[in-house]
């Protein structure tokens, strides 16, 4: 329930903005000949501008609670909102007193210059560093680097750490600390979040044994449900590291891992290695047209580069409230740079799939939740070069499966949340005896490939 009265204010705080733009424009009109009536359209509009300010302010503050923006930017917007709301109850005071000449026209322009501040200041907390990526303001994991020499390698440097860092410090970074933690730095580790010390004591009593061990459905579990989560060998990875006393130094060596925990993490570094060398197109591109880029920014979608020095782009539809035929016609000019593409959660219709399949540069493919069916999944036939399809939470069954006869590209399946059974990944294991099929536990290896950075040979 709080948290439902907390999502409120990003809605409610645009009703005061505009309530009192509405009364000062109104107040202007007024000082024309005739328009004297317009007196009691500024009462009514100073006092919604209150009421719906004062509102904002309680929402907001519920909404700071429950969710963990940084803290300088909000202490500010906060001070200016009050002030906000103070400064309009002398614009309610000097309209309902009939006050005209410097100290209206003052109480006026006050309440819209604060209005204005506050929501400049509002704007760059939502708005700034760590607002969604649309072109790679978001926190980026660095670069995984693969591991030579496993037993030798540094537990807590090499393995324990990028695993934070690619699973957890989106959300748990410099500038966004969400439970008031970061998992981005030893130091910050130790210090805890806003429940004390998540690692105190061996293993299985700390906050955060208790948090990435919790149900999928479980509020509390880490990370949050409809984020990538950690796979059954980072699970395993982050257990030994707790149990075995949580230091932050020493090599799996010196730890004394057992061999079982050796092999997790051979596992583990094979998806950096596999991802390096097999999706991503050797040849050397022409970059994508500038023009092109901006625009598909602007229309919503997230663009980013796959390594520095390489025109090749992955592009995201994540943060787009829908997807357009003509976005995807957008797309196509320039096809010969898109090589990953994630339309996960858009109902595609059959027209947009066939369009899509035209991309025929793409490696990856996330189609996840984005209502196809069997005979959709046909018209994707054309993508010759695909590596990655991920086609989760769609109603799909048995009968997709003669649809991958001769796909020989593909090497990752993915069929979460289908009707595909057991049988049907030996059917498909059959057909594709490269590729990797996963069909049922949602905790397995889901967007790894996606998650770990990749670079490529420096173009010819
Ligand atoms: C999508 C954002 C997101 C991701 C990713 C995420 N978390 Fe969180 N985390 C949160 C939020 C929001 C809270 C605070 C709400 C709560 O207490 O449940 C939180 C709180 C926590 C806390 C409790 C801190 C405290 O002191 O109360 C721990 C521990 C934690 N997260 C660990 C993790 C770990 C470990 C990962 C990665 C495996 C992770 N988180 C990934 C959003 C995220």
């Amino acid at each position: 329930m709080l948290q439902f009265i907390g999502h409120l204010h990003p809605l409610l705080v645009h009703l005061p903005i505009g309530f009192f733009i509405a009364a000062a424009l109104f107040h202007l009109l007024k000082k024309r000949p005739n328009m004297e009536g317009l007196s009691l359209a500024i009462s009514i509009m100073v006092v919604a501008g209150f009421v719906s300010a004062l509102f904002s302010v309680i929402t907001g503050y519920v909404l700071s609670l429950n969710d963990g923006y940084g803290e300088g930017k909000l202490g500010a917007h906060q001070n200016s909102a009050l002030l906000t709301t103070v400064v309009s109850l002398g614009w309610i005071y000097t309209q309902f007193t009939k006050q005209s000449g410097w100290k209206y026209e003052l109480s006026v322009w006050s309440t819209i210059a604060m209005i204005a501040i506050t929501g400049h200041l509002g704007g760059s907390i939502t708005h700034g560093e760590e607002y969604l990526s649309f072109g790679g303001s978001q926190y980026k994991a660095p670069a995984r680097k693969a591991i030579s020499d496993i037993p030798n390698a540094s537990v807590f440097n090499q393995v324990v750490q990028p695993i934070l860092l690619e699973k957890c410090a989106v959300c748990h970074n410099k500038s966004k600390q969400k439970g008031g933690l970061r998992l981005d730095d030893s130091a910050a580790i130790k210090k805890g979040g806003k429940s004390g010390e998540i690692i105190k004591g061996a293993g299985s009593s700390s906050e955060l044994w208790n948090r990435i061990h919790l149900p999928l459905k479980d509020e509390d579990h880490m990370p949050p449900e409809k984020e990538p989560q950690l796979t059954a060998a980072e699970m395993s990875l982050l257990s030994w590291w707790m149990q075995s006393g949580a230091s932050f130094t020493g090599s799996f060596k010196e730890k004394e891992a057992p061999d079982s925990i050796l092999q997790k993490v051979k596992t583990w570094n094979t998806v950096v290695e596999k991802s390096t060398e097999d999706w991503w197109p050797k040849e050397a591109v022409k970059p994508a047209s500038e023009v092109v880029i901006q625009d598909l920014k602007k229309a919503g979608f997230a663009v980013s580069t796959l390594a520095q020095n390489s025109a090749y782009i992955s592009i995201s539809a994540i943060a787009k409230d829908s997807i357009t035929t003509a976005d995807i016609e957008k797309l196509l000019t320039i096809k010969d740079q898109l090589v990953s593409l994630n339309l996960n959660r858009h109902a595609l219709s059959k027209e947009q799939i066939q369009k899509i399949a035209q991309l025929n540069t793409l490696r990856k493919l996330y189609l996840e939740g984005c209502n196809l069916n069997n005979e959709l999944v046909k018209e994707l036939r054309p993508l010759k070069q695909l590596v990655y399809l991920n086609l989760s939470n769609n109603d799909l069954n048995s009968a997709v499966v003669s649809n991958f006869e001769k796909w020989e590209s593909l090497r990752s399946l993915y069929f979460f949340k289908t009707k595909l059974s057991s049988s049907d990944s030996v059917a498909l294991k059959k057909i594709m005896p490269k590729a990797t099929i996963v069909i049922g536990d949602y905790r397995l290896p889901m967007l790894e490939g996606d998650t770990s950075e990749v670079k490529l040979p420096p173009a010819k």
